[in-house]
């Protein structure tokens, strides 16, 4: 019997390179492959000891050291180098057969893909994979979605190489084509929401007079309790950290313009697309928009005034207690919105997903994770929740938090500290809990100038009033 590889990566670059190496160190063969033929050599060189390795510098070499069905997975550029491989890839394979994609795909790109490889009688996987580089090597979060058929003979190779939680894995099958990508999105999105809320209680902070240090303290503190979680735990090094080159803090010398590569938009759109509201995420988007916009900032500093950011408050400690609340409340609305969207797609793409799952495979691994998800894994198996904003323990904390979050939102916007992330998440909580929204007034409107028509909260149907003339 000739002796063929469990598994297959296509890309060695960063990625595939580490995820493969993880496949190793779990006992896996892997075959390996790159395009360019320079880069694989360059991986077994520097790993090709570290577990058991085949190289190939063909295609068909590669696809014929796999044993079936067998278990291809792409770590390439997204795009169009993701559909380039494909193509090369499906003229080589046979029935049965399972390709994933575990890159940064946008999940309709996925649908795309998964129809048209399932036609040719192909698995096609499209998994998140979040945790970076690092995830990649040591146990990444995985998020897999297709066919249930293909999680069989995939799952157990994806969980053995996936972090741990007191033994269980942070991978699990999501839902058929895109839902897996659809999810890695949401897990973006919410990472955007989270970082925002972060920089605006780093901005408070900096208002108080906090110095780089004492706010490298806070957040390690902060880091011991409820927020708990790998963002903050970074958030404190990274202010701590001083440039060699000039002595000051280093993040005082970087450039304020965030960078994005387009996950964050997606979720977005996709929201927009859905009708679910996500507006903390959308904030957080649009901050990083406004700061990578030199040529407007640079107009309205020289024509715009208000407060200079300076935060002045009776009770310094108990303020940074408020933001602590600020922090955490914002936080949850954000993690709701994300899981909101997950719901609101599940029931338009016919994806059976359980939402209470996703975060359980969030809570190790990925950028996101945190304390506060095994809470909200716990709430969704306990009870089928609408939104995760009404789960009892997360209601309670919220109602606990929202004085604090009131007093940080209107203190800053005094103080002239631009804080759209908690505010944005503070209105979603008052909208989402009010009796009446100004929606009856909105529909009004509509049908003055439009003849929309309304609907009544005392009868059935539709009505139109003539507003110049009736009654
Ligand atoms: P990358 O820089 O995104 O991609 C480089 C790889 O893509 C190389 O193997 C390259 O092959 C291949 N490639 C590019 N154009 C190609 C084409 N037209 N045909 C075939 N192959 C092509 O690598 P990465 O950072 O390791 O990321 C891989 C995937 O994982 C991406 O989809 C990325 O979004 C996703 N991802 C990345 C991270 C991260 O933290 N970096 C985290 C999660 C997911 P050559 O060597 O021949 O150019
Ligand atoms: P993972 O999920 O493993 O963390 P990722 O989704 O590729 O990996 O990216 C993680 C974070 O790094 C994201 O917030 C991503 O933001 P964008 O989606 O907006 O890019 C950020 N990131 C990665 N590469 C980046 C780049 N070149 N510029 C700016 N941000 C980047």
């Amino acid at each position: 019997m000739t002796d063929l590889a469990n598994v297959g990566v296509v890309g060695m670059a960063v990625m595939g390179s580490n995820l493969a190496r993880n496949l190793a160190h779990k006992g896996h063969s892997v075959a390996v492959f790159n395009r360019t033929a320079s880069r694989t050599d360059a991986m077994i060189a520097e790993h090709g000891t570290e577990g058991d390795f085949r190289p190939a510098h063909e295609l068909a070499d590669f696809v014929a050291s796999l044993e079936r069905p067998r278990r291809i997975i792409i770590m390439v550029k997204a795009g169009a180098p993701t559909d380039a491989t494909i193509d090369a890839l499906v003229p080589l394979l046979e029935e049965g057969d399972i390709v994933v994609d575990g890159g940064n795909a946008f999940f309709e790109d996925t649908r795309r893909r998964e129809e048209k490889l399932r036609g040719l009688g192909l698995h096609f996987v499209g998994a998140g994979i979040s945790g970076g580089e690092v995830g990649a090597l040591e146990g990444p979060s995985i998020m897999p979605g297709g066919s249930r058929e293909s999680y069989e003979a995939l799952g157990p190779i994806l969980e053995s190489i996936s972090a741990k939680v007191d033994g269980e894995p942070c991978c699990t099958y999501i839902g058929t084509d895109g839902a897996g990508h659809f999810v890695k999105m949401i897990h973006n999105g919410i990472e955007y929401a989270d970082m925002q809320f972060i920089g605006e209680a780093f901005e408070l902070l900096k208002g108080l007079g906090l110095s780089y240090p004492e706010m490298a303290d806070v957040f390690a503190t902060w880091n011991t309790g409820d927020l708990d979680s790998y963002l903050i735990e970074i958030t404190s090094e990274v202010l701590r950290k001083v440039d060699a080159a000039t002595g000051r803090p280093l993040v005082e010398v970087i450039v304020d313009a965030a960078g994005m590569k387009g996950t964050g938009t997606w979720t977005i759109q996709s929201a927009l697309n859905l009708g679910t509201p996500v507006n903390a995420i959308a904030e957080a988007v649009f901050a990083r928009a406004i700061s990578s916009s030199p040529a407007l900032r640079a107009s309205a500093q020289k024509a715009l005034t208000g407060p200079d950011g300076k935060v002045d408050v009776a009770d310094r400690d108990a303020f940074i207690e408020q933001i602590r609340e600020a922090l955490w409340a914002s936080k949850v609305v954000a993690y709701a919105q994300g899981l909101d969207e997950i719901r609101m797609a599940a029931e338009q793409y016919g994806w059976d997903i359980n939402v209470g799952e996703v975060a359980k495979i969030w809570r190790a691994g990925c950028i996101i994770r945190a304390r506060l998800l095994e809470r909200i894994r716990s709430e969704y198996a306990a009870g089928n929740l609408v939104t995760l904003i009404e789960a009892p323990s997360i209601a309670s904390g919220l109602a606990d938090a929202q004085d604090g979050w009131r007093e940080v939102v209107a203190t800053a916007v005094r103080a002239g500290v631009p804080v759209p992330g908690f505010s944005a998440a503070l209105a979603h909580y008052d909208q989402a809990r009010a009796p009446r929204l100004n929606a009856a007034l909105t529909q009004g409107l509509r049908d003055y100038f439009g003849a929309h028509t309304y609907r009544r909260i005392d009868r059935e149907g539709a009505f139109h009033t003539n507003w110049s003339t009736d009654g």
